[in-house]
């Protein structure tokens, strides 16, 4: 059944007050609710009493007491997805008793059990599988929870809010009574039960109130914590001096579970964490989980003013908090870290992932007008194209102005449910500004493509830039109209140095935001005295496919010589691009394949400069993606792709050899010794693994015994995981075999490290890979039954081992159907996740197409869920 945002209707009645009580067994549990609710007397002014229809699924009913009345079965009605019946006043007070099932919950939404311990995921609608209420986020309420459980199994009872009492109960069971003073949508209630060990930290917030910080975790990753907590109190600090935001209750809590759909939860002052999101050691975590751990608790911490205190109106309004969200632990992580570094890596991860998702069947606005399962649209679209599209507002009003709407729109809102337009209403209303027509960004979906031209009139200095913008055609929407977009640019002389900008005889210095806002649109400059070349979009100021016919000799120059660093990273990576897509051209048309100096030149450039950052080298260096080269392509032909891709490493490699292994020695033998969480540190582990990983394609034994050293000898996760994939990806099979079992053997008690053994194999490019998928299945460690090792292995292979996936002989898409089949039994969430590869088979060649298309068509023919039904038939729509 499809949704739609323009039914929205306000709830007829509100709920005031939630009291909640919990009895934990081991076979079921009972949840007891009293509701104080009232009439919303908005809808119904003549006090006509409609029917109360509460949401309820998969929920045993044992009790309904209508105040203090109980009913008979005749006095209600329940379905599959509801209870109704009908109130006599307009305030009165409902007391139900549903029992549920969390140890057979493995969908792991709503109440379930996470090896031993209890926990919640409410968002978006789970709580209605906990028990019968308005599951709506625009109804919020004040909760109180008892949690009751067997003291010996379960020492720690947790919910929202603050402690407030507790006490023992006969037969070695205890209790625990919560209180939440900020009224709140069922979506943010969160409970925990387990024998968990506690990481306690404080925090004096700016206006001095002491914050009791708190850490929980299962007891053998107590020494794993320390980072979260760091990253936890940065994070706090950072939103008071960002954005005024202090934090509200006395207590905050986060607890990491194993078995978690996403990456965590903004429970209110209770967040649930997926233990990947919050553990990280240097023995055991990389430095991108370390920052990702940052990341993931600003983000969560974060959400307690854009998500919480002003919450979404309805689940059309997802990227109100999401991409809002997303943008503030971006500026986060960009201070915290190097700003540039951390822009290119969003950048790339958006241009190969939700371009990808703009351009297929499941295309949708940042803010969608229909769905029909809501856990299908916590997309890339309305994360990061959402938190795009809040970084354009805030370079279209400037650091301050972005401040000075937010301001308001936290006063203005706090403690209501509203939607993105009452967002940009506050921005608008704080600057006098107009968006209008901005907010096009809101409603229509896709990439959009800008084309830009020059022409230089020497007679008259006036240099010209021709824009062009044009959205192509997404799923119910075959025509778009101009957007606004924001282009921050530069005009650079033959020396590299910016020119000062003249637009309508006004000076705007030597950068400048343009906005564009026609389908076509002539900006001309004046007083421009040499023919320049443009540095365009820097920063990517706009979620846009820009165009500019640069030669390849233009593009070398940009790489070595704008002053913008990302912009000197944009054009290394065009000039790759460019050079990638004519080697695949030349491998399809049969012909030798041939090495650009002019790459080679950019590359040993910033090898052999050590004054650059390290971290800047290593994003350079890095080629396009596979997937990013398939989203770059009309039709992909994913078998020349990773062939170019993969004959170019080997050239470079070859190429640089003597300046990538005297870079090599000197980062090692600098790192070597005591370890350094440090940015810099950091900085140089990512260059000189990734140097690595090109010397071990030359396939000299010198090079091995570097790596299989560094595998042996390193002092961290880091080092010792990029030496892995470096041998998993080599020729030679001894040293491989040997390494991936030691591996094995010293961190199998380490869930999270086995992950990365699981994936490493499965991104393994030789031919093979589905085999060794298949047979890592069987492995002891392995089970569907948990997320994080479903997307270790079947999701690495399936979207990071493009070859093998797409091997001609459709094997690999059986394989995933089959998959996603059993997968939708058990956990419907990360079964739909799973169907993304297969419904892109718009960009691939007949062949694969015919084949994606019958595995879909077979999943299809299966009794499913809504979450997989929606996506698997939208992608053959
Ligand atoms: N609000 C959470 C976050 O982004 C994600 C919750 C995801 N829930 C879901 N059913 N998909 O921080
Ligand atoms: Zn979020």
């Amino acid at each position: 059944k499809t949704i739609y945002l323009k039914d929205y209707k306000a709830p007829d009645y509100w709920v005031d007050e939630t009291q909640l009580t919990f009895e934990l067994f081991e076979d079921h549990a009972l949840v007891h609710s009293r509701l104080a609710l009232r009439l919303n007397s908005d809808l119904h002014g003549d006090g006509a009493l409609p029917a109360l229809t509460l949401h309820g699924q998969e929920l045993a009913l044992l009790k309904v007491v209508l105040d203090e009345r109980e009913l008979g079965e005749g006095d209600y009605q329940v379905d599959d997805d509801s209870l109704s019946l009908q109130p006599a006043d307009a305030t009165f007070a409902l007391a139900l008793t549903t029992r549920i099932e969390p140890q057979n919950n493995t969908a792991l939404e709503g109440l379930y059990k996470s090896g031993s311990m209890f926990c919640t995921q409410c968002e978006a609608e789970g709580f209605r599988k906990i028990t019968y209420y308005l599951d709506r986020p625009d109804v919020m309420s004040r909760f109180t929870t008892t949690v009751i459980a067997e003291r010996e199994r379960y020492p720690v009872l947790l919910s929202n809010g603050n402690p407030i009492a507790s006490g023992e109960h006969e037969g070695g069971r205890h209790w625990v009574s919560w209180e939440d003073p900020f009224p709140k949508p069922a979506y943010l209630f969160a409970l925990v039960a387990g024998d968990l060990c506690l990481l306690q930290d404080s925090f004096t917030t700016m206006s001095g109130r002491e914050i009791d910080l708190r850490i929980y975790v299962e007891p053998e990753n107590r020494t794993q914590c320390d980072h979260a907590m760091d990253s936890l109190k940065r994070s706090m600090r950072w939103d008071e001096e960002v954005y005024g935001r202090e934090y509200d209750l006395d207590i905050f809590m986060i607890v990491a579970v194993n078995d978690f759909n996403m990456g965590a939860m903004e429970n209110k002052g209770l967040n649930i964490f997926n233990s990947s999101c919050v553990l990280a050691h240097q023995d055991t975590a990389t430095d991108m989980a370390f920052q990702r751990v940052e990341a993931v608790v600003a983000h969560e911490y974060f959400h307690n003013w854009s998500g919480n205190r002003v919450t979404c109106r309805d689940w059309f309004q997802l990227s109100l908090k999401e991409g809002f969200t997303v943008f503030r632990d971006s500026e986060f992580s960009a201070d915290m870290n190097s700003r540039t570094v951390k822009r290119i890596e969003d950048v790339t991860f958006l241009r190969a992932n939700q371009f990808a998702e703009d351009a297929g069947p499941m295309a949708h606005p940042v803010r969608p007008d229909s769905f029909i399962e809501i856990s299908n649209f916590y997309t890339l679209t309305v994360y990061e194209k959402g938190a795009e599209v809040v970084r354009m507002l805030h370079t279209l009003l400037g650091e301050e102005g972005f401040r000075k709407g937010t301001d308001l729109y936290f006063e203005r809102h706090d403690g209501q449910a509203v939607t993105c337009d009452d967002f940009i209403k506050a921005l608008e209303d704080a600057n006098g500004a107009d968006f209008s027509q901005f907010k096009r960004w809101y409603s229509q979906a896709g990439t959009p493509r800008l084309s830009v031209t020059s022409e230089y009139d020497a007679s008259r200095c006036e240099y010209r830039l021709h824009f062009n913008q044009v959205c192509p055609p997404t799923p119910g929407q075959p025509d778009k109209l101009p957007q606004v977009i924001p282009v921050r640019m530069a005009l650079l002389d033959r020396d590299g140095k910016e020119m000062t900008l003249r637009l309508n005889g006004e000076a705007l210095g030597t950068e400048a935001v343009v906005s564009i806002t026609e389908a076509e649109q002539t900006l001309v400059f004046e007083n421009v005295p040499t023919c320049p070349l443009p540095s365009l979009l820097r920063g990517f100021s706009a979620p846009v496919k820009l165009s500019y016919p640069y030669s390849r000799d233009d593009r070398v120059f940009l790489a070595k010589h704008d002053p913008d660093g990302f912009n000197r990273w944009e054009a290394a990576q065009g000039l790759a691009v460019d050079v990638l897509q004519g080697l695949v051209d030349i491998h399809r048309a049969g012909r030798p394949l041939n090495l650009d100096q002019r790459l080679v030149d950019v590359m040993r450039s910033v090898i052999t400069d050590s004054e650059l950052d390290a971290a800047m080298v290593a994003e350079i260096i890095r080629l396009p993606s596979e997937a990013y080269l398939v989203e770059v392509a009309e039709v992909a032909d994913v078998d020349a792709i990773h062939f170019a891709r993969e004959w170019l490493r080997r050239a470079l490699a070859v190429a640089l050899r003597d300046d990538m292994a005297a870079r090599y020695q000197a980062l090692a033998a600098a790192g070597a010794g005591e370890f350094s969480p440090s940015a810099s540190a950091m900085a140089d582990r990512s260059l000189k693994n990734s140097l690595l990983g090109y010397l071990m394609l030359t396939g000299e034994q010198e090079v091995l015994n570097w790596c299989v050293r560094q595998f042996v000898e390193a002092s961290n996760m880091t080092d010792r995981q990029a030496a892995l994939v470096a041998l998993v990806n080599s020729p030679f099979e001894q040293q491989r075999e040997a390494a991936l079992a030691d591996f094995a053997e010293r961190w199998a008690a380490y869930p999270l490290v086995m992950d990365q053994w699981f994936s490493v194999q499965a991104m393994a490019s030789q031919p093979g890979a589905l085999e060794r998928v298949q047979k890592l299945m069987e492995h002891p460690l392995f089970t569907m039954r948990n997320p994080n090792k479903v997307r270790a292995l079947i999701g690495a292979f399936v979207n990071q081992n493009l070859a093998n996936f797409h091997a001609i002989d459709g094997s690999g898409y059986a394989f995933l159907a089959d998959r996603i089949i059993e997968l939708d039994r058990s956990n419907p969430q990360i079964a739909s996740r799973l169907v993304t590869p297969l419904s892109r088979w718009r960009k691939f060649d007949d062949e694969r197409q015919a084949l994606m298309r019958e595995q879909l068509s077979r999943i299809l023919a299966e009794k499913l869920s809504p979450d997989v039904y929606e996506v698997v038939s939208k992608s053959l729509a």
